[in-house]
């Protein structure tokens, strides 16, 4: 039986990983190339030349040669010695062209001999511009690139047409879209483009189970800004670690970059795991390649649902509490109060005492009822005679002469109608 059980869960672990290579194995958004040897054509789609790096094309001039070692520097070579062109370092030397030109990349801080004046103190200089299939001229044809053509604008820069069989292009990139930890950071999107480290799960850099919450913040180009749209959030194992997308990034608000939107994952445990959970958030954009990129999330231990509940049944205890001690304190105050400063005792000097028969005379729908409390046991002593005198009295009370009585019995008299209600007071 336990045998059978081991096979079945070998057979599940099996299962999920093929799932999850599966997964892995489906790029359908653009992470950003290994080397910096790549660029974006006039459609922003993304040719990666990693492998053309070094490269080299020769092209003999009547002087000196011209030397291309692709994506790293330009040099003539003579009888002289080598003279560097320039080199090639930073991602935005390699663009777009125009024309028939294809891309266009620029070469930087060559030789500084008799160039010294040139902008920046950047020596000699060398663009390349890159055809994608043959020469205009017709030169070099099937075969594996080659020089067509060096002009030299000065001795400090040099011009070369260089035609090479092109990659072919890759899935569209949203340029000028970032996300990033902070409101001008990009280490998770740079330029449309997933950056190394969050372009698939890495389970080094999880984060904490303690953790409840990242805030992403998203920005992109302010004309483009409309096509983002509501991202989506996929965890893998599935069900286990629960994630909510909140935020105005959540609903699709359109970032741009003075005011970027905020997307907030809010996360919690629902399972421990000993390997971290993989998140996928991918944003689509319509007409581009969507933005994909993965964080990881360590579970420890289960963050229980009840947590919330727990605490908020901890705040209205805490809250109860304070207001009975409250309570009693004023109730002792206001009894230590009546009793030494107004002079009452027992049951009178209880506060709140005069409101509570205040309400009591509303309910039973009398007036004077106060007044009548007080003259409460003088009444009920009387009590044989009570209907009898308040009889007369009542009689009495068509005549003036009952208001030369005495005010005790006077207000007797003026309640003499709700006698039973009154006697019920006095003998509670
Ligand atoms: C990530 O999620 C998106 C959208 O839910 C999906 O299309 C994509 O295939 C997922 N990527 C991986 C590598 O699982
Ligand atoms: C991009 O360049 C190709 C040739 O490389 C050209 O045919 C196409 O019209 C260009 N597109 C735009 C939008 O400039
Ligand atoms: C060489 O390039 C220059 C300028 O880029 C151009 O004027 C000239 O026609 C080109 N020559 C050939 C043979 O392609």
């Amino acid at each position: 039986m336990r045998s059978v059980k081991r096979c079945l869960n070998a057979g599940f672990i099996l299962i999920a990983v093929a799932a999850f290579l599966s997964q892995a194995f489906t790029a359908t958004s653009v992470a950003v190339p290994a080397s910096n040897c790549y660029a974006l054509d006039n459609s922003s789609r993304l040719l990666d030349f990693s492998d053309w790096i070094g490269e080299t094309f020769v092209y003999d001039g009547k002087d000196a040669d011209i030397v291309i070692r692709f994506c790293k520097d330009v040099e003539s070579r003579s009888q002289a010695g080598y003279v560097d062109f320039g080199r090639f370092d930073k991602f935005n030397y390699f663009v777009a062209g125009s024309g028939p030109v294809d891309l266009v990349q620029e070469f930087y801080n060559g030789d500084l001999l008799n160039c010294e004046s040139t902008f920046d103190k950047m020596g000699r200089t060398a663009q390349v511009n890159i055809i994608c299939g043959n020469c205009l001229n017709g030169q070099c044809k099937g075969r594996q690139g080659c020089i067509c053509n060096v002009t030299y604008e000065s001795t400090c820069r040099a011009i070369v047409e260089l035609a090479i069989p092109c990659e072919k292009p890759g899935l569209r990139v949203f340029e000028g879209f970032t996300v990033g930890f902070h409101p001008r950071s990009w280490e998770i999107v740079y330029n449309g483009m997933t950056q190394l480290g969050f372009e698939k799960p890495h389970h080094d850099f999880s984060f904490s189970t303690e953790q409840p919450h990242v805030t992403l913040y998203l920005t992109a180009i302010a004309s483009l800004a409309n096509l983002v749209q509501k991202p989506v959030v996929k965890v893998f194992p599935e069900n286990e670690l629960e994630v909510k997308l909140l935020g105005t990034g959540a609903t699709g608000k359109p970032p741009t970059t003075l005011s970027p939107s905020t997307l907030l994952v809010d996360w919690r445990c629902l399972k421990a795991q000993n390997t971290p959970y993989e998140v996928n958030i991918s944003i689509p954009v319509e007409g581009y390649a969507p933005v994909e990129f993965f964080l990881t999330k360590m579970c420890e231990y289960t963050q229980n649902q009840e947590g919330d509940a727990t605490r908020g049944w901890a705040t209205f205890g805490i809250i109860s509490c304070i207001f009975m001690v409250l309570s009693t304190l004023f109730c002792c105050g206001g009894f230590i109060y009546k009793t030494r400063v107004e002079q009452q005792h027992g049951i009178d000097a209880l506060p709140g005492m005069t409101i509570l028969s205040a309400c009591l005379e509303t309910v039973s729908g009398a007036e004077g009822q106060g007044y009548s409390r007080a003259e409460g046991q003088g009444y009920s002593r009387a009590e044989g005679q009570g209907y009898r005198r308040a009889e007369d009295l009542n009689t009495a009370f068509g005549n003036e002469v009952s208001w030369e009585r005495p005010p005790a019995p006077a207000a007797a008299a003026a309640q003499g109608t709700w006698t039973p209600s009154q006697r019920t007071y006095g003998s509670m």
